[in-house]
């Protein structure tokens, strides 16, 4: 059984909490966040077993909070996207993106069409956004593209629908910010994940607490089921 880390997903938690511990608004902790995911990409690209890098930037359940929170995290990723594509060349990183984008903006979803088809020749890192992402949204959909495809479902059939289908099983499943749960986050994929719920807020995380829990990952007994 494997204890390569090839796949691994973050629940990027705590950046609103980290910017009313400074007194400052909880965007700024947004755009702190945005920093530190331009410093694990980077990060994973270079590791020699990393392949995928899942992360949840904005859930089917984000769009609760106040609008203008909402419009700063859509005006982010899209500005955060232009700005990356230099780093995503250098670094050979493929961007994709799971969950369904249909209700954002025509210029964000123009950026993130930009994004994918300027890096799918990239191949040392996939980094997938979720975005406006939820894994029953995720399941509900892939059931209703089976149906209208008129297939039987099994579990071996019902990955092709998911918009999962290329990424393979999430390895390591990671939250930042103290909360223990996966509100939702990759529920098929995850079904074996080894999960890690560590206090530091997103927007304190480095590369090197990255790195000791890939060394946790490594000693921690994958049994699949089996004994
Ligand atoms: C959770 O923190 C974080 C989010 C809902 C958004 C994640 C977004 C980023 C990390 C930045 C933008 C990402 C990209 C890819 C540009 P929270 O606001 O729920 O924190 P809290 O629990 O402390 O309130």
């Amino acid at each position: 059984m494997s204890n390569t880390p090839r796949h691994i997903a973050i629940i990027m938690d705590g950046n609103g909490r980290w910017a009313k511990k400074r007194g400052l608004p909880r965007v700024k902790g947004h755009e702190k966040g945005a920093e530190v995911v331009r410093e694990i990409t980077t990060y994973c690209a270079n590791h020699p077993e990393v392949k995928v890098l899942t992360l949840f930037a904005f859930s089917t359940e984000n769009w609760k909070r106040p609008k203008h929170e909402v419009e700063f995290l859509m005006k982010l990723l899209e500005k955060y996207l232009k700005k990356e594509l230099p780093l995503y060349q250098k670094e050979g990183v493929r961007f994709e993106t799971i969950g369904d984008i249909s209700p954002f903006s025509a210029s964000l979803k123009e950026r993130i069409e930009i994004t994918k088809e300027e890096t799918k020749n990239n191949e040392k890192l996939i980094q997938v956004l979720a975005l406006n992402y939820g894994g029953r949204d995720e399941i509900v959909r892939a059931a209703n593209r089976a149906c209208k495809a008129g297939v039987v479902l099994s579990e071996d059939n019902f990955d092709q629908f998911l918009d999962t289908s290329r990424l393979g099983e999430a390895d390591l499943l990671l939250r930042t910010g103290g909360e223990m749960r996966l509100s939702n986050f990759l529920l098929w994929r995850a079904a074996y994940a080894e999960l890690f719920f560590i206090k530091t807020l997103w927007p304190d995380f480095t590369k090197k607490e990255l790195e000791n829990i890939i060394d946790e990952f490594k000693k921690r007994e994958r049994r699949f089921g089996g004994i």
